[in-house]
């Protein structure tokens, strides 16, 4: 019983395949999992809802404005009330809906709506599925998180040959499996990310901020997912999407980011990747500062607690491995040794954010990995890869 309890949501699209979505069904509800399908208008000419209900023991759902449906579970809770998402078979059409953001029936408007990890099982025609339209769909996709199974090559209709089969009801399960029991060097362990700039308010329309984009410390807080940690990401104002499956906590200023991190604790390891404001404005009104003729307002600032420094020197409850990032321009060794020094971590991340680097809302990052022992520089990686590399390398650290 592996997907004992789980409950998926799993939306069937319109193609020949559909027939083994059947299948599907009885096998996650053998392994006891709870079904409850959505089938597309498509997927209605290959199977009946009757024989999803019949097969999940549960009513199945077509319709995006139908009367009874929505009175009895309604498309929001249907997107929200299930651990995952299986998508099977996932056609060219409903993947190219999902990559751009569609909701023209029910099963588009759910998967739209659903902040829950998705699973897509492709099925379609090889050209269809190697069409650059189709790939460049799969790539969005991906980057937004969805996983993929498939599709696998062999004979399909039309006596065609190539990728676009279906994976097997049993890969599917597998692949499920895969994405719901966690597996890596973090199982088991909690991983806390900060992530973003802070916006540190002015007045209630102004604020100080900086061009932190979140990218590195999303990046990291998805690695250590990917490596089976339970992951919570604080993060400040950005424009990413919250990492699918990661409990992600939004804050504004630092304040607040220190608030969400000491309730987030305990924790058996924590980066702080976000680039937080060391002043705050000390008289910042609830009033729009209006502007006078002859009148320069001036700013008094006050200092923020510092974070890393703050939970780097608890008593109780220090994070295994505390991590700091440190952002610079210049003589960026010499500057992270008195960081680390200074904030009491165990690790400090160091890059060079000189404007002609690119690294501020870049993609990519070249760092030092800087501590007690010595330095350690990697070579230029995208960030996603320093990321990875970066949670291996702080897994082997781990008490
Ligand atoms: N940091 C923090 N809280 C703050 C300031 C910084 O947690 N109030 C953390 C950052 O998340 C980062 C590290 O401290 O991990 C280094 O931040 P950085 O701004 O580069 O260093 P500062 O201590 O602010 O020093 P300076 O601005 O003088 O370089």
């Amino acid at each position: 019983m592996t997907l004992s309890g789980q409950r998926v949501l799993l939306v069937i699209g319109g193609g020949i395949a559909a027939y083994k979505s059947l299948d599907l069904i009885r096998r996650l509800r053998e392994r006891g999992a709870r079904v409850r399908c959505i089938l597309t208008a498509g997927a209605q000419q290959f199977v009946t809802p009757l024989a999803a209900a019949s097969l999940s023991g549960e009513h199945a759902h077509t319709d995006l404005f139908d009367r009874d449906d929505e009175a009895d579970i309604g498309h929001i809770r249907l997107a929200r009330d299930a651990d995952v998402v299986i998508v099977a078979p996932a056609t060219a059409n409903l993947m190219a809906k999902m990559a751009g953001g569609h909701a023209d029936d029910l099963a588009s408007t759910v998967l739209l709506a659903t902040t829950l990890p998705i699973l897509l099982a492709p099925a379609m025609n090889p050209r269809m599925w190697l069409h650059p339209a189709t790939q460049r769909n799969l790539a969005v996709l991906m980057a937004d998180g969805v996983r993929f199974v498939g599709p696998n090559e062999g004979p399909m209709a039309e006596a065609e040959t190539g990728p676009g089969r279906l994976a097997e009801p049993l890969e599917i399960v597998a692949a499920l499996e895969q994405m719901l029991v966690p597996s890596g060097p973090l199982v088991g362990r909690h991983v806390l990310v900060t992530s973003g700039p802070t916006h540190e308010p002015i007045d209630p329309v102004r604020y100080i901020a900086n061009r932190s984009s979140g990218k590195q410390g999303h990046a990291i807080a998805r690695a250590a997912a990917e490596a089976g940690a339970r992951v919570t990401l604080v993060s400040g104002p950005v424009t990413l999407p919250d990492p699918p499956g990661i409990r992600t906590i939004h804050v504004e200023t630092a304040a607040e980011m220190l608030a969400a991190v000491e309730a987030a604790l305990p924790a058996d390891l924590a980066i702080f990747a976000a680039a937080v404001a060391d002043w705050r404005v000390a008289d910042a009104t609830d009033r729009k500062i209006k502007k006078e003729p002859g009148r320069l307002p001036s700013l008094a600032l006050a200092e923020n607690p510092d974070i890393l420094a703050t939970i780097a020197h608890r008593v109780s409850d220090r994070p295994g491995v505390v991590v700091g990032f440190a952002a610079e321009t210049n003589d960026v060794v010499v500057h992270a040794r008195q960081k680390l020094e200074r904030k009491g971590c165990d690790l400090i991340v160091a890059n060079d954010v000189s404007t002609a680097t690119g690294v501020m809302g870049g993609d990519d990052n070249t760092v030092h990995l800087v501590s007690a022992t010595g330095v350690e520089t990697w070579p230029k990686l995208r960030k996603e890869d320093v990321a990875r590399r970066l949670v291996a390398e702080l897994a082997q650290r781990l008490p």
